[in-house]
């Protein structure tokens, strides 16, 4: 009688495996183990441009490409961003992507991430570093080239006018101190500008690259310069804030004051239709492909370019109605 329990004992325990074992047949649910876990640590989301950079990043990085993507806004404030570099090396993620805020101040937390050998890549705004093996590779634009269209078009817009010969003053809204955004854009501008006697930079202050401020700082710009010709923003988000503060004084933004800005979002391109932005010197931030293409030539051994900048144009109204249907931010 026990032999005949036993028996059937045995039996039910190889039914069973066997049931289990053919359930496993079935492919393995993703575990995640085998993605590439990438940590991005994004400056905020202080702008239209910011916004598509971060979608990029999003849309690239998912886990049908094979990527695992842990996303930290760090609001503007390097400190939140240097937080998540460390957050990024105890999770050992696989490669650290940094748009940082400034371009100071980051050796400490980048020789951390090289001592725990996690790869780090710079996208968009560059860092001022005394070792230049602290990161692998930059992709973003050409600021000071940016900072230097913007004259340029303004040079030839005035001459296409007529208006070549006549003295203009500029005010300049700023973007966060800093960051290398500004300080290429700042440079190129101020150098371009004092090329030509007739331009007479009035005033420069930082908009923090937030519509918000830059409607409040151009507002004050108008009460302490009230023959403002020119108004370069260096991006289009405050171009936005100063087209309203110039409404708000009841002046024709685009026609009394000249408005030249910087990204070429979707919505630029609706004001210079609408002919209250004059021109937007582009700065394409679709980085999550380009980023994804260096990590896939890193995971197969292979060495990328140390500097990457992006093709960049330059739009105005004469081109915009045109170019407005394949935009894609
Ligand atoms: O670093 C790129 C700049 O940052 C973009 O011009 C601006 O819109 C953003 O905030």
């Amino acid at each position: 009688m026990k032999k005949q329990w036993l028996f059937l004992l045995v039996l039910f325990f190889v039914a069973s495996s066997m049931v289990f074992a053919g359930g496993a047949k079935e492919p393995a649910p993703a575990t995640g183990s085998d993605l590439i876990v990438v940590g991005y640590a994004q400056v905020g989301a202080e702008s239209d441009w910011r916004t598509a950079n971060t979608e990029s990043f999003k849309s690239t990085f998912v886990e049908a490409n094979g990527y695992k993507l842990i996303f930290d806004d760090a609001q503007q404030k390097q400190e939140n961003q240097i937080k998540a570099i460390r957050n990024f090396i105890q999770q050992d993620v696989d490669y650290i992507v940094v748009a940082p805020v400034v371009e100071t101040g980051w050796e400490t937390v980048l020789q951390e991430a090289k001592n725990a050998g996690i790869p780090v890549i710079l996208s968009d705004r560059q860092m001022k570093l005394s070792d230049e093996s602290l990161y692998v590779a930059w992709v973003g634009g050409n600021f000071l080239k940016e900072g230097d269209d913007s004259v340029t078009w303004l040079n030839t817009y005035l001459k296409s006018v007529g208006r070549d010969n006549e003295d203009m003053n500029i005010v300049l809204l700023q973007g966060t101190i800093g960051s290398s955004a500004q300080v290429g854009r700042t440079q190129g501008i101020v150098e371009g500008l004092a090329k030509n006697p007739h331009y007479k930079l009035l005033a420069r202050q930082t908009g923090e690259f937030t519509q918000a401020k830059g409607q409040e700082v151009m507002e004050s710009f108008l009460k302490a310069y009230p023959d403002i010709d020119v108004v370069f923003a260096e991006n289009d988000n405050m171009a936005f804030g100063a087209i309203d503060a110039i409404k708000a004084v009841g002046k024709v933004p685009g026609k009394d004051i000249i408005i030249i800005s910087f990204d070429a979002v979707r919505e630029a391109f609706n004001k210079m239709i609408a002919g209250e932005l004059n021109a937007a010197i582009e700065c394409n931030p679709l980085h999550g492909p380009r980023v994804a293409e260096i990590i896939q030539t890193l995971e197969k051994g292979g060495t990328v370019a140390k500097i990457q900048y992006v093709v960049e144009e330059v739009f105005d109204q004469a081109n915009a109605a045109a170019r407005f249907p394949t935009r894609m931010y």
